[in-house]
């Protein structure tokens, strides 16, 4: 579903015949064949119809129009003998530069940023995760029709005719931008309270929570699936998953268990949509492991990895602190021997490395005990002194732990508890 009346902005409906240019600036060594191929899915997931798509190299950016002008000139050419209508540029651009490649190639322009805050739109299935892809659309739009306009009214202030209707009709279309986006943040601010009263609810379940991430397109939807006999929707679909799914599994040797399924992660991800990540991503900061299910068939898996670590790092979920993390390598039944013995033997020289393959089910129990263990981790009895009134702490025990004594002595309350390491350390934590 459409956030707001994009298509009619954008130009960009399903059936759209589109062309995808990359620039290749020759910066970080990824396969460029590998990221057409991406962007020819995350484009296929919005069902826009490309036509055919086309890496260029380049050595220094052009202000004017990102590529050079033989390229702009190839670019048109690819336009017009694929009929498209819609040039799909698989690189940031300017205000400027988008207008420009416009005009050159008499075809609609949109850029990555673009192109995923679509999808984001579509994809969005909570009240929250709409919010907030309008939230990040608009805050997109804004900052490229400011920087139009203060150009339209310089040169209207050379004419004299500042304060004329159309410096108004700017105004008016600035503050009803404005206006939308202080009304959109109440609205999240909102929504965001309530959620956190539920989580706070589930939180009391003595329940540890387990966060799946990954990269687009990793197998996270289906290795849910295996983990919880549940039915989400796991296609071939780049960001089929936006908004996080809970389900309730078990394990051996633990009863119950919360697994999230979260959002894909990508590279050049819009600063934009940090925040839409960072509100879908508060289950992982709750989380008492994260599972990072990752395509260990893909050419850049290790680029993939570091954009995963990336982004957490940014939303601050890495590094001190953070929850401890595994890495499930999965899609090994996509590996031909050779690979297989390499994989195979890298994996077994980290205890932090499961091997499986979600679509048939190979290693999948091999994971469930390695969670296991990882959450189960230093469950040792623990003598802990409160004070004889903090009933919150003692609440806290009972639902992350096993309260075996308590009471009070000498005006303070002396509780016997079996608690994990990491529960542990999170009771430390609490404010
Ligand atoms: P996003 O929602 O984009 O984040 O994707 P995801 O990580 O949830 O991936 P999803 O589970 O939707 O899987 C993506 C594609 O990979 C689907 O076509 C799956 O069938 C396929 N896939 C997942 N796991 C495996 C696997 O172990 N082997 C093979 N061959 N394909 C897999």
């Amino acid at each position: 579903m459409s956030v707001f009346n994009r298509e009619a902005e954008n130009g960009v409906t399903r059936g759209t015949r589109a062309v995808i240019v990359h620039a290749d600036q020759m910066k970080n060594g990824r396969d460029i064949d590998a990221r057409l191929e991406e962007t020819v899915g995350l484009a296929a997931a919005i069902g826009i119809d490309v036509q055919a798509s086309q890496a260029f190299r380049m050595r220094s950016p052009r202000p004017s129009t990102l590529f050079g002008s033989g390229q702009v000139e190839k670019i048109r050419d690819l336009v017009e003998e694929n009929q498209a209508e819609l040039v799909i540029v698989d690189n940031s651009l300017t205000p400027v530069q988008q207008s420009n490649l416009e005009k050159a190639t008499e075809a609609k322009v949109i850029d990555r940023t673009g192109l995923i805050l679509e999808i984001f739109g579509e994809r969005a299935a909570t009240a929250e995760g709409r919010l907030q892809v309008e939230l990040a659309h608009l805050d997109y739009q804004a900052g490229r029709l400011v920087r139009s306009w203060t150009h339209l009214e310089r040169q209207r202030g050379g004419f004299g005719f500042l304060g004329g209707p159309g410096e108004t009709q700017i105004e008016a279309d600035r503050r009803m931008i404005r206006d939308r986006m202080a009304k959109l943040r109440r609205e999240l601010d909102q929504v965001s309270r309530t959620r956190g009263l539920h989580r706070d609810r589930r939180k009391r379940a003595p329940w540890p929570v387990i966060a799946l991430v990954g990269y687009t397109n990793a197998g996270k939807s289906t290795l849910f699936n295996r983990l919880t006999g549940a039915d989400v929707m796991a296609e071939d679909l780049l960001f089929a998953t936006l908004d996080p799914t809970m389900r309730q599994i078990s394990l051996p040797g633990l009863d119950k268990a919360i697994l999230s399924d979260t959002v894909g992660f990508v590279s050049d991800l819009p600063t934009q949509l940090i925040a839409a990540f960072r509100a879908t991503l508060e289950e992982v900061v709750a989380a008492d492991l994260i599972v990072h299910v990752r395509d260990i068939s893909h050419p850049d898996s290790e680029a993939q990895r570091d954009d995963v670590l990336n982004v957490l790092e940014e939303l601050g979920l890495g590094g001190e602190g953070a929850s401890p993390m595994i890495e499930a390598w999965n899609k090994t039944d996509l590996l031909d021997a050779e690979e297989a013995a390499y994989v195979r033997e890298t994996a077994a020289r980290r205890e932090d490395v499961s091997l499986i393959s979600a679509l048939d089910g190979v290693g999948v129990d091999g994971l469930r005990r390695v969670m296991s263990e990882k959450l189960t981790a230093g469950s040792q009895v623990r003598k802990l002194l409160l004070s004889s009134d903090d009933g919150a702490s003692l609440a806290w025990l009972h639902a992350n732990g096993e309260v075996l004594d308590s009471k009070v002595e000498d005006g303070q309350l002396r509780v016997t508890v079996r608690l994990t390491d990491m529960a542990h350390a999170r009771f430390l934590a609490r404010e």
